[in-house]
């Protein structure tokens, strides 16, 4: 009885992949008629953590790329269609060239690939309709912006395995302007939409895109794990209120490598929940690696630990990046009241120029969701590792405030030649309520960071790269990937 169901079943599955075959055949690589796709257009070639057995063209599904008509309902059509191919090999789509004004669309399916042509623009819509007003997230107990819920992301997925969105730097453009208005003349209703949101997921790639002028932040993995952002560039004016550049909230296994962010808040902000949520929540973001990131914020930090940092931040290493007029190079945001921890951190190679601080610690960022937080939730903060950086035009060189009553402890500082500006204040290090050592920095550490004998290097981890590698494939869109593998 089993037997004849499930093979009914797979009957009825082929004759519909059957009829679906012929869309699938006519969006990539060589077309029914034999004619060939244009080079670039049709046929690509990207590297990937997955390639996808069956492709589509969003021109398949009614869009239509002429920057006025909306796109939301093409989008969303062609990616629940190809959901169907999911345990048949996954599916990409494919968005030519063109401006593809969209509302929020969400990816449905593991195993999905979004692959945005170099001349394709997905605008977003400044339409509130366009975007679904959802829940707020667990560890935050309330939008950021606003209290209650938030309009979903321009795209926006959850619960998924195995999801890419990547291109040849296509360009994702938030049309941040008018929601950057509503926040400052207080007529938002909810919390801004983020341009990409990846909730609840296990291996995320998000590479070689553009993003522009995104409403709020930019990039948002959240409760997700093993996942990969490469080769992105942002960019959004240095005033745009909270433009954060790539936010890896509540995740494990993150690795951040070769991008470049101009923004008007923190280029890379860790994150893990707010206050009473987010210690009830209790999920850290751990092994997070940041390797090669360009930063340009004068407002704010190149990497920020916090300031939702409840959930607590562990085992971070970054190295190899370079700062430009920014305000800090790492910035730990925290406060009474947020519990969690921020520990293990391990941050080195850095180059700067124009910073108003390098190191910034700050014990009193206050910013509470709401006035039920526990006054007696004082954050960890230990193991605090900087070396081997040189900063240009520094204004001042450390300003470190723990929090009375809770030192913030391990810090070590090694290997860092900081130029002072000549407008640079006369106190170049400030530091209350945090202990620690230093050894080969100038201008000279202030006193509770005393230079330690004999001491060459931080206790930096020996293991080259302890977090997985991410392996990466060479995949191509043509004919024979259109065949139907093992059906
Ligand atoms: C996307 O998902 C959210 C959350 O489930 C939902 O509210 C919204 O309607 C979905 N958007 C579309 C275009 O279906
Ligand atoms: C997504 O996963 C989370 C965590 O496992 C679970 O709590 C939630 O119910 C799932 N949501 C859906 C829509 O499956
Ligand atoms: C995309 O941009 C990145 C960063 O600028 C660059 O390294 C990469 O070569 C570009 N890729 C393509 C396919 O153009
Ligand atoms: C706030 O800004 C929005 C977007 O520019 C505008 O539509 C709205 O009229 C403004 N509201 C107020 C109260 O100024
Ligand atoms: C040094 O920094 C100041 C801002 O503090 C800036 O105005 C100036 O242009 C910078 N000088 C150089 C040489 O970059
Ligand atoms: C100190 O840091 C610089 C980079 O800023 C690096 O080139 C140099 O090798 C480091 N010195 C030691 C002794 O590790
Ligand atoms: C040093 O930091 C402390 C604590 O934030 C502050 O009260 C004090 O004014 C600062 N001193 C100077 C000279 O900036």
């Amino acid at each position: 009885m089993m037997k004849i169901r499930s093979h009914r079943r797979a009957g009825i599955y082929n004759a519909l992949l059957l009829v679906l075959f012929a869309v699938i055949l006519s969006s990539c690589g060589k077309k029914a008629n034999g004619r060939r796709f244009h080079h670039g257009e049709d046929y690509f070639e990207y590297s990937s953590i997955n390639c996808r057995a069956y492709a589509a063209s969003l021109t398949e599904f009614g869009g239509i790329g002429d920057g006025i008509t909306s796109n939301t309902k093409a989008f969303q059509d062609a990616i629940n269609y190809l959901s169907q191919f999911e345990s048949y090999g996954g599916s990409i789509l494919f968005v030519p060239p063109g401006k593809w004004l969209t509302g929020n669309f969400n990816i449905t399916s593991s195993h999905f690939t979004l692959f945005l042509h170099q001349d394709a623009v997905l605008l977003g819509s400044q339409d509130e309709s366009e975007y679904a007003v959802i829940d707020p997230l667990p560890s935050y107990g309330r939008g950021r912006d606003t209290q209650g819920g938030r309009f979903v992301s321009l795209i926006f997925g959850t619960n998924l395995t195995d999801v890419v969105i990547t291109g040849n730097n296509g360009t994702i453009d938030g049309q941040g302007q008018i929601w950057w208005n509503k926040f400052r003349n207080g007529s938002l209703q909810y919390t801004r939409p983020y341009l990409i949101e990846i909730m609840f997921s296990d291996e995320v790639e998000i590479s070689n895109i553009v993003l522009v002028n995104s409403p709020s932040w930019n990039v948002h993995p959240v409760y997700s794990s093993n996942v990969v952002v490469r080769g992105i560039t942002i960019t959004a004016p240095v005033r745009s209120p909270n433009t954060d550049g790539i936010n890896p909230d509540s995740c494990t296994n993150v690795h951040i490598e070769d991008c470049y962010i101009v923004s008007g808040d923190d280029c890379v902000a860790v994150k893990s929940g707010w206050d009473e949520y987010g210690i009830a929540f209790g999920m850290p973001t751990k092994q997070l690696f940041i390797k090669g990131l360009t930063c340009i914020s004068p407002t704010s930090a190149t990497i920020a630990l916090g300031s939702e940092m409840s959930g607590g931040i562990e085992d971070v290493r970054a190295e190899d990046i370079v700062a430009i007029n920014t305000e800090s190079a790492v910035r730990i945001k925290t406060a009474v009241g947020r519990g969690g921890y921020v520990k293990d951190v391990f941050v080195k190679g850095m180059t700067m120029k124009t910073m108003k601080y390098v190191f910034w610690m700050t014990g009193n960022y206050g910013s509470h969701p709401d006035n039920n937080y526990d006054p007696n939730a004082l954050p960890v903060i230990d193991n605090i590792n900087y070396q081997d950086m040189v900063a240009e035009n520094v204004t001042m060189a450390a300003r470190l405030e723990g929090i009375p009553g809770d030192t913030f402890t391990g810090i070590c500082i090694s290997n860092v030649t900081i130029g002072m500006a000549t407008s640079a204040k006369k106190l170049p290090w400030n530091c209350t309520n945090v202990a620690g050592v230093s050894s080969g920095v100038t201008p000279k550490p202030c006193s509770l960071l005393p230079e330690q004998e004999g001491l060459s290097t931080c206790n930096f981890p020996t293991d080259h790269r302890p977090i997985r590698e991410v392996n990466l494939r060479t995949c191509s869109c043509k004919n024979k990937l259109f065949k139907r593998n093992g059906l």
